[in-house]
């Protein structure tokens, strides 16, 4: 990837935090032959802040866009969350907007990138509903039932809902961008929870005659208490949500953030701390962008000379910087900035 785009690839793949993919290699194959693809990725607005774990992938797909130019798709779920979760329709609308928000506020180039929410674009756009029906005639009851797991008293709108979250990854979803072309390939840049999806949509896709999507895999940002769970947004506790103060931040992190640590102080000084568990050290790997300080981190972490509360406090520096930067961003996007990325048009590449 570094030959094809002349420069040093993302933090994220030098970490191995994007740690796997699905055909990755054809997509760079096709950009080295100058062949189109676009990137699609997506968020299902469940809560009204997104959570740190929900910039991994919108920030490497930013990364992605700027480095190889390409049009990107962004897909809303609101439908999903109004099936899944306790939420009226009107209050999943409101969450999208204010998703949407923050999504934009990640730095997206409203030239190249178009973001829709399925409850409003599906009567905008035949050729996607056409898909989506394409899609569904493809797959039984019994393989979603294997793959997501739905039973019987599952509503029914689950369980065609997986069509939905596979259509975008076909160009000919949105006609008005790739000009009714069926061939250009979708990367899907995501946490490996979303893969059930996309699994899904390779198996259907040669039957329709219809590209594979390919992937690309993160994995979690662990919840604050362990590094076994996922940061996600129904626990406020343990999670740092993008609306957070200074202060919450700050007091999140000292309170909850599971230490590798020592006991005690002259247990720490004298065994090390063990960075592998240390939920502090594990936000550095995904935040801290500096591969030098990370590393001159991890050994002083290691031999006990930087102690916990050391290794906190640069924390919380770094994540305050990235929210506050977020909220400023997050004031200029008005609701006109909100209708431009969702309004159907050409991209301007
Ligand atoms: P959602 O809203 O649960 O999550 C949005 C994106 O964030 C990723 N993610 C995380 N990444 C790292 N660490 C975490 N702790 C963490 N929690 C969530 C998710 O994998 C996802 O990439 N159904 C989807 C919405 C969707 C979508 C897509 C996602 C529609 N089309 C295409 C990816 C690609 C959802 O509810 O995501």
């Amino acid at each position: 990837m570094e030959t094809l785009i002349g420069q040093k690839v993302h933090h994220f793949l030098r970490r191995g935090i994007f740690f796997s993919h699905r055909d990755l290699h054809l997509i760079l194959k096709r950009y080295e032959e100058k062949k189109p693809f676009f990137l699609y990725t997506g968020r299902g607005p469940s809560s009204s802040a997104l959570h740190l774990g929900h910039l991994i992938p919108f920030f490497f797909t930013r990364w992605l866009q700027e480095a190889f130019n390409v049009p990107l798709i962004i897909q809303m779920t609101d439908d999903e969350k109004y099936l899944w979760k306790d939420l009226t329709i009107e209050k999943t609308k409101e969450l999208t907007k204010e998703n949407i928000k923050d999504i934009i506020a990640m730095g997206f180039d409203v030239n190249k990138t178009f973001i829709f929410s399925d409850l409003s674009f599906i009567g905008k756009c035949p050729e996607f509903y056409e898909n989506i029906i394409r899609v569904q005639r493809s797959v039984t009851f019994n393989q979603v039932k294997g793959i997501f797991g739905f039973g019987d008293s599952d509503c029914i709108g689950k369980i065609s809902f997986p069509a939905i979250q596979a259509a975008p990854s076909f160009s000919s979803s949105f006609p008005f961008i790739f000009n009714g072309k069926k061939d250009i390939p979708a990367l899907i840049p995501c946490a490996i929870d979303q893969d059930p999806y996309f699994r899904m949509t390779r198996d259907v896709a040669p039957r329709l005659s219809l590209p594979k999507p390919a992937l690309l895999h993160s994995s979690f940002l662990p919840a604050l208490t362990g590094a076994q769970t996922k940061m996600s947004a129904s626990d406020p506790n343990n999670s740092i949500f993008l609306t957070d103060t200074p202060n919450q931040i700050k007091n999140k992190i000292n309170r909850y953030a599971f230490s590798g640590g020592g006991a005690t102080i002259d247990e720490h000084r004298a065994n090390g701390g063990n960075c592998d568990i240390d939920i502090a050290f594990q936000y550095m790997n995904f935040f801290l962008e500096d591969d030098n300080r990370l590393e001159q981190i991890r050994s002083e972490y290691s031999s006990g000379q930087l102690l916990t509360g050391d290794l906190k406090k640069e924390l919380i520096g770094i994540l305050q910087t990235i929210v506050a930067q977020h909220q400023e961003r997050r004031k200029a996007v008005t609701d006109e900035v909100v209708e431009q990325f969702m309004s159907l048009r050409k991209l301007n590449l």
